[in-house]
Order: structure tokens, then C-alpha cells, then sequence
């Protein structure tokens, strides 16, 4: 294992303020957000879309990484340049999601709590993603909030697949983003998420550490700590630095290069307001990590919208992006224009 170069990697991934592009939804994913838009979702679409996204001039001063799905990464443009290439060029770094998705926890497949799955065969997988380019690797386990959830048998099964697939992806020479989310959904407080996140934290590092993951080499993508989406009282961005901040110290090891925060339903400014006030406070009172992005929705929702499936909206969908993007790195110095 070259861990010089897996913590080169990582630090390469939260330098100067950039973030990550994740731009790795699922076939089921990106045909929601496709309908949402009223764009049917055809390989040719899917395409020219996240074609349009890494494309995108100047992207590469805000993004230092791009996740993509299986299928895009062996995708290419028009002119028979791979997207992985056009990444590259742009100073970015291809990542790729690896998992295979959440799916019902056994025995009671009922009880609304998922196990993320993917492991069986992903030696080979990584070798093969490996060799296509791909620097860094994602996998996402979910946790949601409210009649007795999370269970700790949820937090320990998917906290001991999390960090099977981080010491394999390690193996293989990439950099394993370790993404435990806790859902947003519900109307329980900011306290309840900050308990639930801790729980859901420790487990995760105790398995990293069990299973002899590097932690200079990997690195977080949780969720803020922040209210559910119905409580009718909303934490402020201080707060939600404050708590999120808190809650990160207790569980997360100085040794972690960076913690990247998903978006998660977030609305696209809310998401840049809390990671600003998340840095301004970490500048203030100090913290080991690196605190940056890697979003989703936040930093797609806007150009999906203007481009609608029609590539004659490509430079304004770009345009679009573009802000998004250069917002997020400007809240990830703690330096957001007001
Ligand atoms: P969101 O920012 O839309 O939550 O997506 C991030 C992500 O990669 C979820 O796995």
C-alpha cells in the first residue's frame, strides 16, 4: 500500500477551499431528477448532461474531484474524449462511487433501516477502476432518524461494510470517502441528529481502526449536524456550526486529512451558508481537518434546471453551475461574499 501517495490524494482532494462534484447518482437516482425536469433518462442524456457538468471552463479552480457512476465513467464526449481525460485536464480528479446501494436490513426488512452492499467482487472492481483512472472511491451508508432508529445493529453492520470497502479501496491505491449519512428527514431536533450522528461516528472509526484502514488516507463525507426538515424549530447556521463542530471533535481523529460534507436535501444556499459558518467558527476556534464540500443536489439543482434536457442551454446551465460552485468554495475558506 503507497500510503505517501493515498494521503497526497487526499489532502490533493480538500486543497485551497475546493470541493467535490458528486455527480454519481444511481441509474434510479438520475432518472428522478431527470423527471423532475422533464428530461427522460437515455444514456445519450445522462451523457451529455454530466458531459456539460466537468466540461464546464474554469471548473477545475472550484472542483478538485469529480464521483461517477459506473456508467459514466467509461462514457466520452461527442468527439471521442473520455470523460475521465476531460476531468483530468481540468486539474480535477476522478472518483467513483462503488457501492450498490442501500438496501433492506434483514430481519426486518420492514423496519426501515437499510445495509449498503457491494463488497462481494470489489477487489476486482477497484483493480478495474483503477486502471481507468479513478484516484478515490465513495460509499455511502444511510442511517434515518425516529421510531428507535438508528438501531445499533444498523450502525454496526454498516460501520463494519464501511470499512471493509476503505481498507480494500486503500489497497488498491485509492482514497476511500467513508460517507455514514444521517438522514435529515423528520421533524426531530438538532440534538437528536447530534446524538445519532455521534453514535453512528464512533462505530465508524472504531471499525476503521479495527479493520487497519489509514486514517491519514481517507477521507468524511458525513452529514451537518443540523434540525430535521419538519421540526418546526430550524437551528441557525451558527448553531449548526457549533453543534456540527462539537460533535466532529468527539469522533473524528486529528489524523483524518478532511471531513466533506454532503448537501442531503439541503436547500443550495442553506447547504453554502452552513459549511461558511461552519469554517468561519472552525478558523476561530480551531480545528485539525480540513472542512469543505462534496455535494450533490446543492451544486447540480440549479444547472439541471436551466439545461432541461436541451443543449442549446449548455452555457447557461454553466453559468449556473459555475456560481454554485465558486460560492461553495468561497464558504469552504469561510470567506462567503455577503
Ligand atoms: P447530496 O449533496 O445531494 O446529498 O449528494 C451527495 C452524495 O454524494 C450522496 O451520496
Amino acid at each position: 500500500m503507497d500510503t505517501t501517495r493515498l494521503h497526497e490524494t487526499a489532502t490533493a482532494l480538500v486543497a485551497d477551499g475546493k470541493g467535490l462534484l458528486a455527480a454519481d447518482e444511481s441509474t434510479g437516482s438520475i432518472r428522478k431528477r431527470f423527471e423532475a425536469v422533464g428530461v427522460e433518462s437515455t444514456e445519450t442524456n445522462r451523457r451529455d448532461y454530466r458531459h456539460m457538468l466537468v466540461g464546464t471552463p474554469g471548473v477545475g479552480d472550484h472542483i478538485s474531484g469529480v464521483i461517477l457512476f459506473d456508467e459514466t465513467i467509461r462514457q466520452a464526449a461527442p468527439d471521442g474524449t473520455p470523460l475521465v481525460r476531460l476531468i483530468e485536464d481540468a486539474g480535477m480528479i476522478p472518483g467513483i462511487k462503488v457501492d450498490k446501494g442501500a438496501k433492506p436490513l434483514a430481519p426486518h426488512p420492514d423496519g426501515g433501516e437499510t445495509v449498503t452492499e457491494g463488497l462481494d467482487g470489489l477487489r476486482d472492481r477497484f483493480h478495474e477502476y483503477a486502471a481507468m483512472g479513478a484516484r478515490f472511491a465513495k460509499w455511502r451508508a444511510v442511517y434515518s432518524i425516529g421510531g428507535g432508529r438508528p438501531t445499533d445493529r444498523c450502525i454496526q453492520v454498516n460501520a463494519h461494510a464501511l470499512a471493509r470497502y476503505a481498507a480494500l479501496a486503500q489497497e488498491a491505491g485509492l482514497v476511500p470517502i467513508v460517507e455514514p449519512e444521517v438522514l435529515m428527514d423528520g421533524s426531530h431536533n438538532i440534538e437528536a441528529c447530534f446524538a445519532d450522528t455521534e453514535a453512528v461516528q464512533r462505530a465508524v472509526f472504531r471499525e476503521l481502526h479495527a479493520q487497519g484502514v489509514m486514517l491519514e488516507g481517507i477521507l468524511l463525507k458525513p452529514n451537518m449536524v443540523i434540525s430535521g426538515k419538519d421540526a418546526t424549530d430550524q437551528a441557525d447556521p451558527d448553531t449548526v456550526a457549533e453543534r456540527t463542530l462539537a460533535c466532529f471533535r468527539r469522533t473524528v481523529p486529528a489524523a483524518v486529512p478532511g471531513i466533506v460534507f454532503l448537501s442531503g436535501g439541503q436547500g443550495d444556499e442553506q447547504a453554502t451558508v452552513n459549511l461558511d459558518a461552519i469554517n468561519r467558527r472552525a478558523r476561530r476556534d480551531g480545528a485539525p481537518w480540513s472542512l469543505s464540500f462534496s455535494y450533490g443536489r446543492a451544486l447540480q439543482q440549479a444547472a439541471l434546471k436551466t439545461w432541461a434536457g436541451d443543449n442549446d442551454n449548455a452555457e447557461a446551465a454553466r453559468a449556473a453551475f459555475l456560481e454554485r460552485a465558486e460560492a461553495n468554495r468561497q464558504a469552504a475558506l469561510g470567506q462567503l461574499a455577503a
